[in-house]
């Protein structure tokens, strides 16, 4: 397994990412609820967002395996709030078959690497207070608890996980 950019050639990788994207709603949200949050079309448009620097600077990583088939996934980018500038992890997805392999991991490690070179001085996630596995891989990268809220559009309570990261 190795990471590499999604290639914004390839509409098969938009949808893949896409794809997983709706997974995790599902996995995180439930059946019902996951699938009806966000059309196909409506997901592939949000990774489209991000390959665009007009947009936002941002990367859409995919983990892919040795024959170049994609196993997971994540997206980042730079944010702004009231105290400036920081990195956020947007999305990440690992297929059942690739999980605790230490690929997610890897997505996280390359996250925060990127963060870094652009001399942001933390970075954050946001997840369903419930997703424990995601919570976990975070919990053990130094990642503590940092807002809370409910989720605008299914209720489900959200956690901030933050951490601060090292100047190079
Ligand atoms: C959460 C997720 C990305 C983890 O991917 P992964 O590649 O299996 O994670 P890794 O193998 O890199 O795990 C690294 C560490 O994270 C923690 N962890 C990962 N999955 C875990 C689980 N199911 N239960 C408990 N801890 C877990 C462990 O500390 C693990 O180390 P270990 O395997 O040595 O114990 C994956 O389960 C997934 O895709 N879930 C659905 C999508 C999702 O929830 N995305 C986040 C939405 S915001």
């Amino acid at each position: 397994m190795h990471l590499r950019d999604l290639d914004p050639n390839q509409p098969a990788e938009i949808e893949f990412v896409a794809q997983r994207m709706r997974d995790t709603l599902i996995e995180v949200e439930g059946a019902e609820r996951g699938a009806a949050l966000y059309t196909q079309t409506w997901l592939e448009a949000r990774v489209r967002w991000h390959l665009d620097p007009a947009n936002t600077i941002a990367r859409v990583v995919l983990a892919v395996t040795e024959d170049n088939t994609p196993c997971g996934h994540t997206i980042f980018r730079i944010e702004h709030d009231t105290r400036g500038a920081f990195g956020l992890i947007s999305t990440t997805y690992v297929l059942p078959a690739f999980r605790r392999h230490g690929v997610a991991q890897t997505l996280l490690e390359c996250a925060e690497t990127w963060f870094t070179g652009h001399k942001l001085p933390r970075c954050c996630t946001w997840t369903s207070s419930t997703n424990h596995p995601l919570i976990a891989l975070y919990a053990r990268n130094g990642y503590e608890e940092a807002d809370r809220g409910p989720n605008d559009l299914t209720d489900t309570m959200m956690v901030q996980l933050s951490k601060a990261l090292r100047r190079l």
